[in-house]
């Protein structure tokens, strides 16, 4: 069968320059969202010939069919920008049977009705913030002192970490320290990220009964599960680099897409439980994660396109969001409109198994917001800008003015 690859680089062609790890791209993939919804799912020529799926329903039919289209990264020239854990086991990157063993170690400890009963431990950790940054200040950078500390809070909390060392969970999280110092690429913090991980995971080893996500994985380890230390570790590390930026992403977005609309933000601030719709349109409209990495199993087929076996596919799930076809007018804002079929925390057997705290914690931060900074708005003059990597992006600074 023969591979559909496209000599086409027509410059009035943007589905053929679409490549969500160029930052010129993601400062405003939107253009090419639209490019690539006009068409079927195509072949383009990175290193070597990549499948682009963007349709929704295209999405769903490839995130459906795992057994075709694989979560292991087979390491082909190119694909190195996705493999965000070095090789290391971790549920989001590897297929059946193991999949399933290491998602029932993690899942039950963040379950839905558990993270709704944490909702006043997650307000008392805002609230802390709030002190401790933003009473008494004029004007404030909600991505560095709200949308990053929450969820790393969050996740001390959740891993059993006292406050003190909340810097390390910082790093680990986003990448980066309070003083801006270490970066996710800098082989010094990918080293202190293993140790520390490695060091908590043989703490808790030698205790008991914690109700920690560790303990709780360890205590599935010993009962059932048998997730091996390499597993274990990776567990971890996917949990809170996995956690941290994205939710911090959905704060910081939904707080923007919000303030940037009086009328809206008028009637949230009068009505917060406005604020739950507006975390999931704003996982529609412009959620943290914009595309997804699967390799074909085998040779398929998808909407008339042949896909040989062993080819990459990039599943851009932020144009899925934005198909016509299923949301009326996709590139207007509305918080009223049925928009539960979103695929922001994907679909299928990876859907994201840590949707229930990322909810939890951005709802009580935005709600607690607005009750003690009622006055809040964007300082003038700012624009946005974004950082990211190739599968997703968020506000770099979003500067708020509080009286
Ligand atoms: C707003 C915040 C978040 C967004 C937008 C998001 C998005 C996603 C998406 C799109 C996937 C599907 C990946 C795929 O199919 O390849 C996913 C999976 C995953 N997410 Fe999240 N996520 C968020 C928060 C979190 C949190 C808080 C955690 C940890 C507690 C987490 C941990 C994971 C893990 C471990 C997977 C892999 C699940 C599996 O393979 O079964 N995520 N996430």
């Amino acid at each position: 069968m023969a591979t559909q690859v496209s000599e086409r680089s027509d410059a009035c062609d943007l589905r053929y320059k679409f490549d969500f790890s160029d930052p010129a791209v993601r400062a405003n993939p939107f253009p090419y969202y639209e490019s690539l919804l006009q068409s079927p799912p195509l072949m383009v020529q990175r290193q070597i010939p990549w499948a682009l799926v963007s349709r929704y329903d295209d999405c769903v039919a490839v995130l459906r069919d795992h057994q075709c289209y694989s979560s292991v990264n087979p390491m082909l020239p190119g694909t190195e920008v996705y493999d965000a854990f070095n090789q290391i086991p971790v549920m989001t990157f590897v297929d059946e049977p193991v999949h399933a063993r290491l998602r029932r170690v993690a899942a039950p400890s963040l379950a839905v009705r558990r993270m709704e009963n944490m909702a006043p431990v997650f307000l008392k950790l805002v609230d802390d913030i709030l002190d401790e940054h933003w009473q008494g200040r004029r004007e404030i950078d909600a991505v560095r002192f709200l949308a990053h500390e929450v969820p790393t809070y969050a996740f001390g909390h959740l891993l059993g970490i006292p406050k003190s060392e909340n810097e390390i969970i910082r790093v680990l999280g986003v990448g980066r320290a309070n003083d801006g110092e270490f970066h996710f690429h800098d082989p010094r913090f990918m080293e202190s990220r293993a140790d520390f991980i490695r060091h908590l995971v043989q703490t808790r080893k030698g205790q008991r009964g914690g109700e920690d996500l560790i303990s709780l994985a360890i205590a599935a380890h010993e009962a059932h599960e048998k997730i091996d230390d390499l597993e274990l570790f990776g567990m971890v590390m996917v949990l809170v680099t996995g956690g941290i930026g994205t939710t911090a992403d959905l704060i910081s977005g939904a707080l923007y897409q919000m303030l940037r609309r009086p009328e809206l933000a008028a009637a949230i601030k009068r009505d917060h439980a406005l604020v739950a719709p507006l975390l999931e349109e704003t996982l529609r409209y412009d959620g943290p994660i914009h595309t997804l990495f699967r390799a074909t199993t085998c040779e398929v087929e998808i909407a008339g396109l042949h896909i040989p076996a062993r080819t990459p596919v990039c599943v851009v799930i932020g144009a899925a969001n934005r198909d016509p076809r299923k949301f009326a007018n996709p590139d207007e804002f509305d918080i009223t409109r049925d928009n539960s079929d979103h695929i922001g925390f994907g679909e299928g057997i990876h859907f994201c198994v840590g949707a229930a705290p990322a909810r939890v914690e951005a709802r009580v931060a935005l709600q607690r917001v607005l009750q003690r900074f009622p006055r809040v708005r964007i300082a003038d003059g700012w624009t946005p800008e974004y950082n990211g990597n190739a599968f997703g992006r968020g506000l770099a600074t979003l500067p708020l003015i509080l009286d």
